[in-house]
């Protein structure tokens, strides 16, 4: 659980995102697009989910890739190369369904690029013609534009600010793509806000449309219920039963809500520590 390498993708204005690739053969010699796993930096802190970005079989590692939002994420991006996790577990929850669906759309929005990354590859692999649409508040916090763009048969880029590509959101490059082709799948993973918009705009187009979701997680073996989301008229749990799911079904309001619900106490305890 050695950390080999530590990058800093990006860091402007309060937004850090690091690159950090961790020892874990049995992982990495297990983990499939769209899984992720579970770590904890220090003894008594929590444990937070990370999608499995990459994995290298040769050195036996994962690729995680993480924007600090919180107290255990800062935790993590103070460790250096040559520090050990103190826990890691995974791969997690189930993996993306690749196969030849034919015209797919990917859709990324801040640290969920990431996310989409390894489904991008495995999807363009698979024999079906890829589509990015990536989405960021400035240029300056994209992240994997130049991977994509290696992967992808296109690749689209939205900035709230214009500062890069199209000004404007992801959901405007969809409209107009959807507008002049028939796609077979959209694959999206972001903020809740975006992720519910992409599906608005699917559903009407009835196209098949799966999100990852990230629902607040604890165990993420399915026994706690923490991480449960109302999909459909069933109640399920991300980690068990995701974490991606029909995008049509979710209960976005709900989803909203939960995920916001320990902030007051996660800034408390992150002044605490001076974070
Ligand atoms: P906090 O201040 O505790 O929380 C900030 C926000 O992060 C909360 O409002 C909540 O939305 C979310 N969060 C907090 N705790 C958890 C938790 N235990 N489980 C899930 N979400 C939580 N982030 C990345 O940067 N890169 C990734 O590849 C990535 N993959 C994820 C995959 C899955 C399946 C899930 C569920 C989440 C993923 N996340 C990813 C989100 C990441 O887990 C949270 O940003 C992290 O847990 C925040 O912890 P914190 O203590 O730093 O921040
Ligand atoms: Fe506990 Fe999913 S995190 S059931
Ligand atoms: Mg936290």
């Amino acid at each position: 659980m050695k950390i080999l390498n530590k990058e800093v993708l990006t860091q402007f204005q309060n937004v850090k995102v690091t690159k950090i690739e961790v020892l874990a053969p049995l992982i990495a010699s297990k983990a499939k697009p769209g899984q992720f796993i579970v770590l904890m930096v220090v003894e008594k802190g929590e444990r937070i989910p990370l999608t499995v970005v990459d994995k290298d079989l040769e050195k036996g590692s994962i690729t995680l890739i993480v924007q600090e939002v919180g107290l255990t994420t800062k935790l993590l991006g103070k460790l250096k190369k040559g520090d050990d996790l103190y826990a890691l577990v995974g791969p997690l929850g189930n993996a993306t369904e690749i196969k030849q669906y034919g015209k797919v759309i990917l859709v990324g929005g801040g640290v969920g690029i990431a996310e989409i990354y390894p489904v991008a590859k495995a999807l363009k692999d698979a024999g079906n013609h890829v589509v990015v649409i990536l989405g960021a508040r400035t240029k300056k916090l994209l992240i994997l534009d130049e991977e994509l763009k290696k992967i992808a048969d296109k690749v689209y880029i939205t900035t709230d600010d214009g500062s890069y590509g199209q000004k404007g959101f992801t959901t405007d490059i969809l409209k107009n793509l959807l507008k002049d082709s028939k796609f077979d799948l959209v694959y999206a993973v972001g903020p809740i806000p975006m992720m519910s918009k992409v599906s608005g705009v699917t559903k009407e187009e009835s196209i098949k449309t799966i999100v990852s979701l990230n629902a607040l997680m604890v165990d993420a073996t399915g026994m706690c219920g923490g991480c449960r989301v109302s999909v459909g008229n069933e109640t399920k749990f991300t980690c068990v039963d995701g974490p991606e799911f029909d995008a049509h079904l979710v209960n976005w309001n709900e989803l909203g809500k939960r995920v916001n619900v320990y902030n007051d106490k996660e800034k408390h305890i992150c002044r605490l520590y001076k974070l």
